[in-house]
């Protein structure tokens, strides 16, 4: 069953508003809310100087409306006093400087102290909540990563990184060996005489600025790992949870995601539609509604960091404070956007916040209720989508149609080395993502450790690390495979192929890529495919093959070279796609895959969850659902107005 809920700051406010707040959120249907999450320095004020009974208060006063209780860890805020006693766990820049106290997420991951500090607080609070019963669940701090504080230079930093590399190297030499140190004469003697990998003269040692980023990822792991024990220890039963971000991939979210239960994201449209690489017209098209596959992109993907269990902790309400512009969503869109989470397996959408704050950083952000209390326009639609949701049964969520392999050690590499400056991993799968949705197909994302078995088609954006495990798998594949340029093109040291790429996936593609070239925005190559012509943009390979090949690039500069080839049920592109041109690519590979499309949508997109058929209007006008004649709708009708949703029944 899904469910709404709400982020709360109780101690923003006098005790006195509480019941009133209590009472309204019950009323308006909400089941959840989150509170506590930056709230250290009212329940510790002092060193060991705790306040719990505000806390008691607020969390008695929710469940005693009904409600039930999130609870956050404030570790992404530790208080003033924490600086002043231990200023060394401050995070430091690339350049050496302190990220100062004033805001929040100082903190170094790798600071020992902090995260004892930290657990130490975690502990108490554990201890105090774990087992009440109006506390249903946690949230381990509050967006690991957010503000660009996943890497951090500090001695703390450097001593851990120096242990890691140890660890993983084992003998100075191998990883010499590893890291091609003879070039520029960097040669180790030793691990600790290694540094982080910044304020050198130019570009650093790609290895060395990878494994830097893996071992900065492995930190966020172990200090998110070390407050789920003792959650685990004290809250028996609770579902832990953590909220992450859109867009943000400094970590990795699937190793994270292990230790929790559920994993919860942070859905901001407009914020990062405005604030995004979209181009003018799109953000103009969507500036009230958000990038249709924006909050889709990320409910597949944070699915499957919860293997199948995600909530949306912290939903826009109205205008947010944070991007360069911030304009209000129009009417329907909390609606429309809580019914997306749901039709994509979403358990709870939550909104941020119940209330406007009318001081410091956020008071320009809305609530459900504006600063004085009143309501907002959000609020009835929350109250609308709780009762739509009394009235529909929801069916469990099926496997999608088609596969999308997401690896976060893929997008480090191209940030490192991206060889075009615009080359992106992230865009280049959410382009694809975008594709697939555009043809009203369900997209599994999935991490290189997930099983493939049942999926009838798998694209690899691309993943210039193919680990020969992964090979192995894709060889025993029975469905078809799309794989991206660049796929293979490293070895897990970031050196190049011993055989050149793609690497391990040589023998499957049956292809050799022989030389590569990046291009200016704006520049094209042209691809022909069939007897129409499509533009390349930013890449381009040069291959050798004696597989078929179903397009080649037709411009003057090595006609007739190969751009997309076919081996078994296998394809290679060897370049980024135009939009045409990947539009092509996909409805092909899925035709080729026998997978059903729906052919046009235009700014309606859908999704299926079980029998359940939705449809969501991201155009700013009225349309039609694409429902087949008679179909019965339990959400909606067959007129989608503009952010509109629609739900009917299919076999
Ligand atoms: C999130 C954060 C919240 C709040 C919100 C504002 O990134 O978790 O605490 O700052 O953004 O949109």
């Amino acid at each position: 069953m899904a469910k709404l809920g709400v982020c709360y700051y109780p101690e923003h406010w006098p005790q006195s508003r509480w019941q009133e707040d209590a009472a309204a959120m019950a009323e308006m249907g909400i089941t959840y809310v989150r509170i506590g999450e930056f709230a250290w320095s009212r329940l510790e004020s002092s060193p060991g100087n705790y306040s719990w009974d505000w806390l008691d208060t607020a969390i008695a006063t929710l469940g005693d409306a009904g409600l039930e209780v999130v609870l956050g860890t404030p570790t992404a805020t530790p208080p003033r006093w924490l600086i002043k006693q231990h200023p060394e766990i401050l995070a430091l820049d690339a350049d050496g400087r302190p990220r100062k106290f004033g805001s929040r997420r100082h903190y170094c991951f790798s600071s020992e102290l902090y995260r004892n500090l930290a657990c130490r607080f975690v502990e108490q609070m554990a201890r105090r909540y774990g087992e009440n019963p109006y506390v249903v669940a946690w949230q381990t701090d509050n967006e690991y990563g957010c503000h660009d504080t996943t890497v951090s230079y500090s001695d703390a930093a450097t001593k851990a990184f120096r242990l890691w590399l140890a660890k993983r190297y084992g003998a100075i030499e191998d990883l010499n060996q590893a890291w091609g140190t003879v070039f520029w004469s960097q040669e180790y003697d030793d691990f600790d005489d290694i540094d982080p990998p910044n304020l050198t003269v130019t570009e650093a040692n790609p290895a060395h600025q990878l494994d830097f980023r893996r071992f900065s990822s492995d930190q966020v792991v172990a200090f998110n790992r070390a407050q789920v024990e003792i959650l685990r220890q004290y809250a028996p039963d609770r579902d832990i949870l953590h909220n992450f971000m859109g867009f943000e991939t400094s970590f990795d979210h699937f190793d994270v995601s292990a230790d929790l239960d559920v994993a919860s994201w942070d859905s901001y449209p407009l914020g990062f539609l405005d604030q995004g690489w979209f181009d003018e017209d799109t953000k103009a098209r969507f500036q009230r509604q958000g990038h249709p596959d924006f909050a889709a992109f990320h409910h597949d993907l944070y699915r499957a960091c919860g293997d199948g269990r995600f909530w949306v902790m912290e939903q826009q309400p109205g205008p947010v404070n944070w991007a360069p512009h911030n304009p209000a969503p129009l009417n329907g869109m909390l609606r429309l956007w809580a019914w997306e989470c749901f039709a994509h397996g979403g358990e709870v959408t939550s909104f941020f916040r119940w209330r406007q704050a009318p001081f410091a950083q956020e008071q320009m952000h809305a609530g459900l209720l504006r600063p004085d209390g009143t309501p907002d326009t959000g609020a009835a639609e929350v109250a609308q989508i709780a009762m739509e949701l009394k009235s529909l049964e929801l069916p469990e969520s099926t496997r999608g149609d088609v596969a999308l392999m997401l690896d976060y050690d893929a997008v480090w590499n191209l940030e490192i080395q991206p060889q075009g400056r615009e080359f992106s991993f992230l865009r280049w799968a959410f382009d694809i993502y975008q594709s697939l949705r555009e043809r009203g197909l369900n997209v599994d994302i999935l991490a290189p450790h997930h099983a493939l078995d049942g999926y009838k088609a798998l694209i690899l954006p691309c993943q210039p690390y193919v680990s020969d495990a992964l090979a192995d798998r894709f060889k025993n594949f029975k469905g078809k495979a799309l794989i991206g340029p660049r796929s293979g093109s490293k070895t897990r040291d970031f050196s190049i192929p011993d055989h050149l790429a793609p690497g391990p996936l040589r023998d499957l593609l049956g292809l050799s890529v022989v030389r590569v070239e990046s291009l200016s925005p704006g520049r094209v190559e042209a691809v022909q495919i069939g007897n129409t012509q499509y533009d390349a943009v930013l890449w381009r390979e040069h291959l050798e093959t004696d597989n078929p090949v179903l397009g080649r690039f037709t411009g003057d500069f090595h006609s007739g070279s190969p751009a997309l080839v076919q081996n078994g049920n296998f394809r290679y592109l060897a370049c980024l796609a135009s939009k045409p041109l990947l539009d092509k690519i996909i409805m092909d590979f899925c035709e080729w895959s026998e997978i059903e499309m729906v052919p046009t949508l235009n700014e309606v997109r859908i999704r299926r969850r079980g029998e359940l058929q939705f449809a969501f209007n991201y155009g700013a006008g009225p349309t039609e659902a694409p429902a087949p004649a008679g179909a019965e709708f339990l959400l909606g009708s067959r007129t989608l107005p503009a952010a509109g949703v629609a739900a009917w029944t299919v076999r």
